[in-house]
């Protein structure tokens, strides 16, 4: 007993020092913290429990001036809405901070998790996988695939509600395999277990998060926490055993040995390579990944290029069928470029979908599916009103950006024609950071628009949609998803 006060005691000694010895640059803390454990109680509970606590964190920093300081526990962190000074620091630190870790069992070192070190030189060998020549041959999937999405949604026509999630993961996760990985992954049983299991270990992530005596692997190793997300891994790894990824590695890479030509040359001629044939590509021919790293960056597209694409289809059909009007213009722009007819949609046809593109991005803005990433601070960052301190870490909170007050008096309406009608946007150019900024932004920007947009305009063509987005319960589950009253119903055209 008596040694727990007195550990209680040092640790208020410690914080007081702490909180007087705070260099006058600093940004202020937010008022409300505690002795030891800061901020942190504010954190714990359940994701929605997070997601509303964050947005407060969000609106009171914009009083104080976009740049907070608060404590998890007792690690001081930094807190940014302010449009520039993300800039500043997604561009000036690119290490991504260690709550990062928490996802490395699964993630490894592929790009989103990855060392600053490594990511350097991995982003530079990867990047040619997302090259305008090499996504435009991908046409042909996104249509196909959109086709069978329209296609499966087919038996809820006139049934009510309905949860059209389910149908995005599905649809987008085929995609990403067929694109990227030139891999068929339409087992709907495997499909579906992945996509569980990628969301059970979501969930651990944000639950270690939330709770700061496990944020040392030291504790973490003792949680029921650990416990549920090995049981996850399993299952991952245990697909990774039969059909999943390390099996359909070994099958192309076998393919792929001795064989260079095996290598899909999609474009003859061109050194634009899918992704995973550049993967093999530098695996075999200049012993650059192994194995592991192969998988790593696998696991990693995979998560990255299905679940965002997949919740912002999702959470674009709630808002069309909340908002009549913009379905309405939605499917005047789809019927006037793409004509009354079922023909594809091409490449030179996505410019044209200007009105379905504003759409898109105004979704991305009302529900940021990814709101809020994670520096590590490598050096002291210098921004317009106060100076960050080396080696802490600092949460950009994007949907804080695309909710701060510079969007206009009608920031929390959904209203595409923002991104159209000139002087409706904020002078800033760094208001909108859906993907990120600076040079770890999303290496998937293009790829998703172009997928997303021609998902929507096969969707919107053939169903008028019904929602109702102020049912929608959030959660932040390292992405925002909804927890509940997402569903829509949909009629035929
Ligand atoms: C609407 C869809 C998408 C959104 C909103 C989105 C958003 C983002 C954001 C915000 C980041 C930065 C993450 C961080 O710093 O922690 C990111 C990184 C990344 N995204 Fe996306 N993404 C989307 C689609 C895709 C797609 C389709 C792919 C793959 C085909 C992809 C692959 C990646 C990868 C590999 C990274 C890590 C990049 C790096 O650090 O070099 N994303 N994405």
């Amino acid at each position: 007993m008596f040694a727990v006060a007195l550990f209680c005691i040092a640790c208020a000694a410690y914080w007081a020092w702490r909180q007087k010895n705070r260099k006058v640059t600093e940004p202020p803390f937010f008022p409300g913290g505690w002795p030891i454990v800061g901020h942190a109680p504010a954190l714990i509970g359940d994701s929605c429990k997070l997601w509303d606590a964050v947005n407060d964190l969000a609106r009171q920093s914009y009083d104080i001036g976009g740049v907070v300081s608060a404590a998890i526990g007792p690690r001081t962190v930094y807190i940014v809405t302010d449009p520039d000074d993300s800039f500043t620091i997604a561009n000036s630190c690119l290490e991504k901070d260690g709550f990062y870790d928490f996802a490395k069992p699964w993630l490894g070192e592929g790009l989103v998790t990855g060392k600053y070190s490594i990511w350097k030189n991995h982003r530079k060998l990867l990047n040619p996988a997302f090259s305008q020549i090499l996504l435009d041959t991908f046409m042909g999937v996104f249509n196909s695939q959109s086709r069978k999405l329209v296609k499966d949604m087919e038996k809820e026509i006139g049934k009510g509600l309905f949860d059209h999630w389910t149908y995005t993961r599905h649809n987008a996760l085929e995609t990403i395999c067929l694109t990227a990985l030139g891999v068929d992954f339409t087992d709907s049983n495997l499909n579906s277990k992945y996509v569980e299991a990628a969301e059970l270990i979501f969930n651990t992530i944000v639950e270690r998060f939330t709770k700061f005596w496990w944020h040392s692997p030291y504790t973490f190793a003792w949680s029921n926490v650990k416990k549920k997300q090995d049981a996850c891994l399993e299952i991952l790894h245990n697909m990774s055993n039969t059909a999943s990824w390390v099996h359909v590695l070994q099958k192309r890479k076998s393919e792929f040995n001795g064989n260079i030509c095996a290598a899909r040359s999609i474009i003859p001629g061109s050194k634009f390579k899918p992704f995973m044939d550049l993967l093999l590509d530098l695996s075999v021919e200049k012993g650059v990944f192994n194995d592991r790293e192969i998988r790593e960056h696998v696991d990693t597209m995979i998560v990255g290029g299905h679940d965002t694409s997949a919740n912002v289809l999702m959470f674009t059909m709630i808002l069309l069928g909340s908002h009549p009007e913009a379905q309405e213009k939605a499917f005047a722009e789809v019927r006037e470029v793409l004509g009354d007819g079922d023909r594809d949609v091409e490449k030179a046809d996505l410019s044209k979908l200007v009105y379905l593109e504003a759409v898109l991005k105004e979704s991305m803005r009302v529900f940021t599916i990814v709101p809020v990433l994670a520096r590590k601070l490598d050096k002291d960052v210098k921004l317009k009103n106060y100076t960050l301190s080396a080696g802490r870490t600092c949460f950009l909170f994007v949907f804080g950006l695309h909710k701060h007050p510079m969007w206009g008096p009608d920031v929390n309406e959904f209203k595409p024609e923002r991104w159209i009608e000139p002087g409706k946007l904020p002078d800033n150019p760094n208001a909108f950071a859906a993907f990120s900024v600076g040079r770890r932004q999303c290496i998937g920007k293009a790829y998703a628009l172009m997928s997303m947009k021609t998902t929507l305009a096969h969707v919107v063509r053939h169903y008028k949609i019904k929602a109702d987005h102020t049912k929608v319960r959030l959660k932040l589950d390292v992405m925002l998803k909804p927890d509940a009253g997402h569903c829509i119903s949909i009629e035929r055209r």
